[in-house]
């Protein structure tokens, strides 16, 4: 059988109740119109001082990373106070020092003056009236459990402790900015997020644009690359060849370039097979040998005799070795004489008992400062001057030899300079092709 609830005769709720019961749903209709932050924690603190005994004046003070701001006020002139913020820190510190609910007026002064620069303190004296506060009763406002900010309510009248209920009350109001403190706090990092994914489609339309500009450079690139070729068959002067050779060096830098960004956009093939890594070092060392004797820079090479295959787009390890050479030679060209880089292979045993091949390329520079050894890797992070240094061979590499289980890494050489090493498994051709681990 179902009881009927009975109502309440109209004369039980008292009338303080009732007006609280107001407040409270004035808040919470405020909160559903969706108000501005500071609009609703204004109203919040106008409802307390309503319905709080023995308050005639309040602010609430809200975290900013690591400070403590003034975010609404009344009685207090809240343009003045927001110069001031009070370190979180020492606030922390403060309340654990058992000063959470009730100041008097005096002790707020003494705090400032020990812990604030001396105009701030000028300010809250002028504009924040402590003087003039007999009592204070400060509550916590907690977001996710966090101490996020204070509900601060002043008695001007008299220093007689708050009543219980006074206690209660503020923390029904701090209650209730902590939860609409969290509200907007989901409602920013709602927002922090569709802007990261407007970022990824941004990067992803990128990579599509550059993709279709990539492929347009490709075509007249191969052409001049092609024409240099035939040109260099000819009988030219020492001046010609020399010009020659400029060209064809600016052509295959713009391949480099091409390739990088393509590998960038994720766009190029591969063409897998096997391929032997010493004979990719001499090929790229033979492209830019013309540049290296130029700088008077040496090379040294010791190649691994019967060095494993590798199956792998000979391509992008030709772009990984040429990233590496022109990063070295890039290091070395300021450096006195000697100027040298050393090109090392060997074959080993990895721990799990595979095959492997090591890659060390190696230069008498000045080497990679530890500060930004562990950024050198990022796309885009470059310290050379502008119009010279894309940042982007590094993170070439690092996509390219991750993408056949390798690594890549760098150690200071031993005279000093920079060390890159890489490691990539070689396996048998059907496994690597079948992508049998
Ligand atoms: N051999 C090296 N010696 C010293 N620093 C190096 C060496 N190789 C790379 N670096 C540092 O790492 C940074 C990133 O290198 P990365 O190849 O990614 O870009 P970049 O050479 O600056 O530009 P890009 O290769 O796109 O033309 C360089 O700017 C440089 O500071
Ligand atoms: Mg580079």
């Amino acid at each position: 059988m179902r009881r009927r609830a009975r109502p309440l005769p109209a004369t039980s709720v008292d009338p303080y109740a009732r007006r609280l019961l107001k407040e409270l749903l004035h808040i919470h209709q405020q909160v559903r119109q969706r108000l501005p932050l500071d609009a609703l924690l204004q109203a919040v603190l106008e409802s307390a001082l309503r319905v709080v005994p023995n308050v005639q004046r309040g602010c609430i003070l809200v975290r900013n990373d690591d400070v403590l701001e003034y975010r609404a006020a009344v009685g207090y002139d809240l343009v003045k106070l927001r110069q001031v913020c009070f370190p979180v820190e020492d606030i922390h510190a403060w309340h654990n020092q058992g000063r959470q609910d009730v100041v008097q007026g005096q002790d707020y002064l003494d705090w400032d003056t020990g812990h604030l620069h001396p105009d701030a303190v000028a300010i809250l004296r002028d504009h924040g009236h402590l003087d003039e506060i007999h009592v204070s009763l400060i509550t916590a406002i907690y977001v996710d459990e966090e101490r996020y900010g204070n509900l601060v309510l002043d008695n001007l009248r008299t220093a007689q402790p708050f009543p219980p209920i006074a206690k209660r009350l503020a923390q029904a109001f701090a209650d209730q900015v902590g939860a609409t403190l969290s509200q907007a706090l989901m409602v920013t990092r709602l927002e922090q997020a569709g802007q990261l994914l407007a970022e990824y489609e941004r990067l992803a339309a990128l990579g599509q644009l550059i993709t279709g500009i990539m492929h347009e450079v490709n075509n007249p690139l191969t052409a001049i690359m092609g024409h240099a070729e035939l040109l260099g068959e000819a009988y030219l002067t020492h001046a010609e060849a020399e010009s020659l050779a400029q060209i064809a060096n600016g052509a295959l830098r713009i391949q480099g370039v091409v390739r990088s960004l393509l590998t960038f956009a994720r766009q190029q093939h591969t063409h897998d097979q096997r391929v032997q890594l010493n004979d990719l070092v001499e090929q790229t060392l033979a492209l830019i040998h013309y540049e290296l004797t130029r700088e008077q820079i040496a090379v040294h090479l010791d190649l691994a005799a019967n060095l494993p295959l590798l199956v792998a787009d000979p391509g992008q390890l030709n772009q990984v070795l040429l990233n590496l050479l022109l990063n070295a030679r890039d290091a070395v060209v300021a450096q006195e004489q000697p100027r040298t880089i050393s090109v090392q292979t060997r074959s080993s045993i990895a721990p799990g008992g595979e095959r492997e091949v090591q890659l060390a390329v190696m230069d008498t520079g000045p080497g990679v400062d530890p500060l930004i050894a562990r950024r050198i890797f990022e796309p885009f992070f470059t310290t050379k001057p502008q119009g010279r240094g894309t940042g982007l061979g590094l993170a070439i590499c690092y996509g390219i030899i991750g993408a056949y289980n390798g690594r890549i890494w760098v150690e200071p050489a031993p005279g000093g300079g920079a060390r890159f090493h890489v490691r990539l498994p070689s396996k048998p051709f059907e496994e690597a092709v079948a992508g049998v681990e």
